[in-house]
Parts: C-alpha cells; structure tokens; sequence
C-alpha cells in the first residue's frame, strides 16, 4: 500500500511541528522601550531576560561593560547567549538591539515563535524617557535624532524575524497577554 509510508512522513512531520513549538523558547523582540520583559514576566514568572543574564554573566551593568569594552564586545556575548538559549524552552525577552547581526537574525529565524512588540518611534522614546530604573547605554548616548535612525533601521530587521507582530500602541500588557494565548 503506498499511502502508508506517506502518512507515516506526515504523522513525523506533525509530530515534529508540535514538538518545536511546545520546546522551544517563545522569544520576544522589539526595540528598547516595547514592553518586553514586563511581558514576558506576565506570560511566565521564570523567564529569561537576556539583558540580566548578560550582565550576571560580565559581571557589571550593561552600561559599565559598554564603557570598558564598547558595544562590539557586547553584541558578541549577547550572540553567544542567544545561541545557548536557543535550546531552552522558555520565555526569553532579549535586548532590542539582537536583530543587528546577520548571525543573530539566521539564529532566530529558526525558532518558531519569535513576537515582534510593535509600535511606533515617539511612544517609544516617551517611555524611554520616563524609565528611570533602567540604564540603556544607546539612549543615554545618542541624541533623539541617532536613536530615531536605529529604529527606522531596525523595523525591517523585527520584521524578518518574526512570526508574530503585534502593534502595542494602544494595548494595555494583560490585552497583550490575552493576545497571546
Ligand atoms: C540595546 C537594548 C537594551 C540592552 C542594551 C542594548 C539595544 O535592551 O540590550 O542596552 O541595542 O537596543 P532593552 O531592549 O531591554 O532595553
């Protein structure tokens, strides 16, 4: 009978879609200021945030390692950790500045569930402006006008990678969490 062997192939192949999607990790990207660890905290209380593991990992805040060492230095680590999470099954929310390697972006494409928190620049940079607890390098360092460029250049990387997009403008987080489950 030849139509055993091929539903045998597509049991494996369903078999093997379900399998990646429940174990592998639900990242979350989008730029500095989208809401990305304060959702992923609300999808799951043990989520990974990249920026806090790298920093236990330096040793230091982001910002002193940016002082010592420049981003370069930084963005080889974050590749390095993003390589390693890639085999969790987490939530993983990750710095927005992951997508800027060609590297990072194969990386992520071969996970399934990559969510792009979208919105637009100048909401962005209002929250960016009120966030008093966190120290982003790239905001402390550049004017409104440099930081607006990296977004523009950013967006089309956001789109490459992900499999989800969801405009956060107008979204309170638990209606961003509804969204997602
Ligand atoms: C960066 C974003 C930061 C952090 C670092 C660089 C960027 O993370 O990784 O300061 O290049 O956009 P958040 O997006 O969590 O602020």
């Amino acid at each position: 009978n030849w139509n055993e062997p091929k539903l045998s192939i597509r049991v494996i192949r369903i078999s093997f879609m379900i399998w990646r999607i429940y174990f592998m990790p639900k990242i979350l990207i989008g730029f500095m200021g989208a809401g990305k660890s304060t959702i992923a905290s609300l999808l799951d209380e043990n989520f990974i945030d990249m920026d806090e593991s790298l920093s236990e990992k330096l040793e230091m805040p982001i910002k002193e390692y940016f002082e010592r060492y420049g981003e370069e230095a930084f963005r080889q680590r974050e590749s390095e950790l993003l390589k390693e999470l890639l085999q969790s099954e987490q939530v993983i929310s990750t710095g927005g500045g992951i997508v800027s390697s060609i590297q990072n972006r194969k990386l992520l494409k071969q996970n399934p569930e990559n969510i792009y928190l979208k919105t637009d620049f100048e909401t962005l940079y209002q929250r960016l402006e009120e966030d008093q607890k966190h120290q982003r390098p790239l905001y402390l360092n550049n004017s409104k006008a440099d930081l607006k460029s990296l977004f523009n250049q950013r967006q089309a990387w956001y789109e490459e990678v992900a499999t989800k997009v969801i405009d956060v403008t107008t979204l309170t987080p638990k209606q961003i969490v509804e969204v997602l489950q």
